[in-house]
């Protein structure tokens, strides 16, 4: 009785949110009783609107939870980068809130071109830029958001510094929001629907994911890092290793990394189609807590991990790690001892190669041998670690006299991170060195690179960078430029010998009086000796109090952004008067949909942007790229005939091949076929996250129960639907059929067999025209 009185003042002590998050964790034991938990299983059960409902339905008395389970959750915040938040708080906007129902923030850090250096290229990028940042800060005012202004830093880095809390589950509008999974911290990469949801006060879906396991032992070598452990995996995986599956990482190994380097690996995560990755909490973890002047978090942590859950099983503790012999759905082995460097690329990031054979690999391969640029730094490895490593080898070689032969560009994660690596003299030795440091912004890592060397768009040339993504032309916008990923320290060190067949493990360099100089292993500090600096005062963040009298700032003529309308409901009937706008042959991805490069500046503006609808789909009955047919057999564009269907209030739909929307999540795709007018799209299959962003829009997605039928449906031709009203007013209950009047078939009628996967919330969104429709009838705060 003394132990649970004491218990129970000790948990009235945690702050709120771990107060709720241990009265949800007594939860799930009591419906689980015994049953060994991953640490993500945790967390994330830890998070649910409906602790029994979640976990009962589906399963086998909550026995098979992973793969058949829908969660519906309720994150603890919102983090929002510049770029995807301009849709997520148009939707929010719609909704006609006083605020957001959980703390959220915004980072401008997408928008900055990197080019001279962080001040010039700051400056314009703020110009060039102001309107989208005076309504992000409009709206940050209006709403009580966090807001962090260009400079500030990248989202990633600056949430792990500040918001990131092991046992906590965030939303990140950016695919690489897994990196706070490095504090123990659930964090998944969602569109702006999704942030809405949970800014709203709604329980967030997902398919209960299955777990993988990484089990570590030993420690890293000299010159590895723990970007090498990601690189490798990648290679091991492949893109799609991981998809579907949450990768939590085990075993002593785990013990020797520090919490920056297993942030590194959780942000690559997402280079494996990982829905997450997390670490458990070590003294690493309690160490960067300290440092980042979060003492209290860390005796927070503390707190919690030493008491008792419900039940009596040892296991029932929250102590930020799996229980023991928790079981994965696969589990892999790495022994950290064994891994060496790697080098991944070029174009995709699991073509992974082993630095000892990355030479004949180059030469095998005939890709060039001179490097032009190294590039470290960025969301992934900007860590005080990786740049202290970096530091040491760059010293060593200037007091050799030498100088980097390849441009060398350093962007550091956040303020605090450039201000204590200034403090601390490590950005004066990368200066020293020739060194160009970039503004903290994403810059280069994403598209946002203006090159100063001269190679022009279409000249093949290698780069070398410490970010996590090579795709094709991600860089520079060139094609050409073979973009090959490594630890800081390869990077740099291979840019001070200007060739990629270099390695300096093994190799050595001549230095201008005609010595042999090889770098000495990195050397490196986990973090600095006196708690990080906060930096400049005017990248600080502003956080508010809603205020209800800011105008959120949208200019009426802008070109930029443009405030939502609602989509209409779905009428009290079946469609009618449907046309075929276009029949697509081959590949669909969410690019050909809605694609990115400079169509990325319209984010914020639906109408602009929907000028880029399906713009390099193959039209299945002409061949042609971008070309559709008007009923007068008139030639179009497809989003110019797809504009002028809008204007002549003439609804359609899309017939496509397998896998549509395949490719990133991108919500633009179903948000821009809905705007201009779809309400239908009827293809072979669908990527499965495409399908539910459709639905969320208010688009029906059918499948061909006959892919056969395929054949029977061309442009042009009028459909109607039997039995999808029925469908939807039942709940996703009930079979459906298209009615199709052929265009060109003297009044030929066909009744085509179709699916649907519309669950019961889907139909509610659908019916009520969107997801945000409904949400903005039912939210309250
Ligand atoms: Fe993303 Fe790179 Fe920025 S991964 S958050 S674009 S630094």
């Amino acid at each position: 009785r003394v132990a649970s009185t004491r218990q129970y003042s000790q948990v009235s002590s945690l702050p709120p949110t771990y107060e709720k998050l241990h009265a949800k964790y007594s939860e799930v034991r009591r419906v689980l009783g015994p049953q060994r938990l991953t640490l993500a299983e945790k967390i994330l059960y830890s998070h649910l609107d409906n602790v029994e409902e979640s976990l009962l339905t589906n399963t086998n008395n909550g026995r098979d939870i992973r793969g058949n389970a829908n969660l519906k959750l309720k994150p603890d915040r919102v983090n929002m980068q510049d770029a995807s938040a301009q849709m997520a708080l148009l939707q929010f906007m719609s909704c006609n809130l006083p605020q957001t129902a959980i703390p959220a923030s915004i980072h401008c850090d997408h928008l900055i071109v990197g080019s001279r250096g962080a001040d010039d290229d700051l400056a314009a990028g703020i110009q060039t830029n102001h309107e989208v940042f005076d309504f992000l800060e409009s709206a940050a005012k209006k709403y009580g958001l966090d807001f962090w202004a260009p400079g500030a830093g990248i989202i990633h880095q600056t949430v792990l510094e500040n918001y990131a809390l092991p046992g906590l589950m965030m939303l990140g509008t950016d695919s690489h929001s897994p990196n706070a999974g490095g504090l123990s911290t659930i964090t998944i990469g969602v569109g702006g629907a999704d942030a809405v949801e949970a800014l709203v006060g709604a329980p967030w879906e997902l398919k209960a994911p299955k777990v993988l396991g990484v089990r570590l032992t030993g420690k890293l070598n000299d010159w590895v890092s723990p970007k090498d452990l990601i690189l490798h995996l990648a290679g091991r995986l492949t893109v799609r290793g991981g998809t579907g599956y949450i990768v939590e990482y085990s075993g002593p190994g785990v013990e020797t990394l520090s919490a920056t380097g297993m942030a590194t690996v959780c942000n690559m995560g997402a280079e494996i189609g990982a829905t997450t990755s997390i670490f458990p909490y070590t003294e690493a973890s309690a160490r960067y807590l300290k440092a980042t002047r979060r003492e209290q978090a860390a005796k927070n942590a503390a707190a919690l991990e030493s008491f008792p859950g419900a039940g009596a099983a040892a296991d029932a503790y929250f102590k930020f790690k799996a229980d023991e012999g928790a079981q994965y759905d696969e589990l892999i082995e790495i022994d950290l001892s064994k891994l060496e460097p790697h080098i991944n690329g070029p174009f995709t990031p699991d073509l992974s190669t082993p630095l000892s054979q990355f030479k004949a690999t180059v030469q095998d391969q005939k890709w060039p041998e001179k490097l032009s640029a190294g590039l470290i730094g960025s969301c992934t490895n900007s860590s005080y670690e990786d740049m202290t490593r970096v530091e040491s080898i760059v010293r060593a070689a200037e007091k050799a006299g030498l100088k980097p032969k390849a441009d060398f560009y350093v962007t550091p994660g956040s303020e605090q991170i450039r201000a204590t690596l200034e403090r601390d003299g490590t950005l004066e030795s990368f200066t020293k060195a020739g060194g160009i440091v970039l503004s903290n912004a994403c810059g280069p890592c994403i598209g946002q690179w203006k090159r100063q060397d001269g190679v022009e768009k279409g000249t093949l040339n290698a780069i070398l960078t410490s970010y996590n993504r090579n795709f094709r032309g991600r860089n520079d916008g060139n094609p050409e430029t073979m973009n090959f990923l490594a630890s800081p320290e390869i990077v740099t060190a291979m840019a001070y010998a200007g060739s990629t067949t270099f390695n300096p493990v093994t190799d050595s360099l001549t230095t201008p009086d005609g010595k042999e100089f090889r770098f000495p292993a990195p050397n490196g500090l986990e973090g600095p000796q006196t708690p990080y600096e906060i930096g400049k005062e005017v990248f600080k963040v502003a956080s508010q109090p809603p205020n209800p009298n800011v105008e959120v700032a949208i200019s009426p003529s802008s070109e930029r952004l443009a405030l939502l309308e609602p989509f209409d409901s779905f009428p009290e009937s079946d469609l009618s008067g449907l046309r075929v706008l276009v029949k697509i042959t081959g590949k669909c991805t969410t690019d050909t949909i809605s694609a990115a490069g400079p169509w990325l500046k319209y984010k914020g503006h639906l109408a602009n942007i929907s000028a880029n609808t399906l713009f390099t789909a193959v039209n299945a009955e002409t061949g042609e790229v971008n070309a559709a047919y008007d009923l007068d057999g008139s030639k179009h564009t497809i989003p110019d005939l797809a504009k002028q269907w809008k204007e002549r209030n003439q609804p359609w739909l899309v017939v496509a091949e397998h896998n549509y929307g395949e490719g990133s999540a991108r919500e633009h795709a179903a948000l821009q076929p809905r705007y201009l007018g779809a309400r239908i799209i009827v293809c072979k299959s669908f990527a499965r996250i495409h399908e539910t962003n459709l639905k969320k829009q208010g688009v029906v997605p059918l499948t061909f129960v006959n892919e056969k039928d395929y054949d029977l449906i061309g442009a042009g031709d009028e459909v109607e639907t039997v039995g999808l009203y029925e469908m939807l007013k039942n709940g996703g209950v009930g079979e459906v059929k298209l009615r199709v009047t052929k265009k060109d078939g003297n009044g030929d009628v066909k009744e085509i067999p179709v699916k649907h996967q519309v669950s019961k919330d889907q139909a509610g969104f659908i019916l009520a025209g969107s997801a945000l429709n409904l949400l903005s009838k039912s939210a309250s705060v």
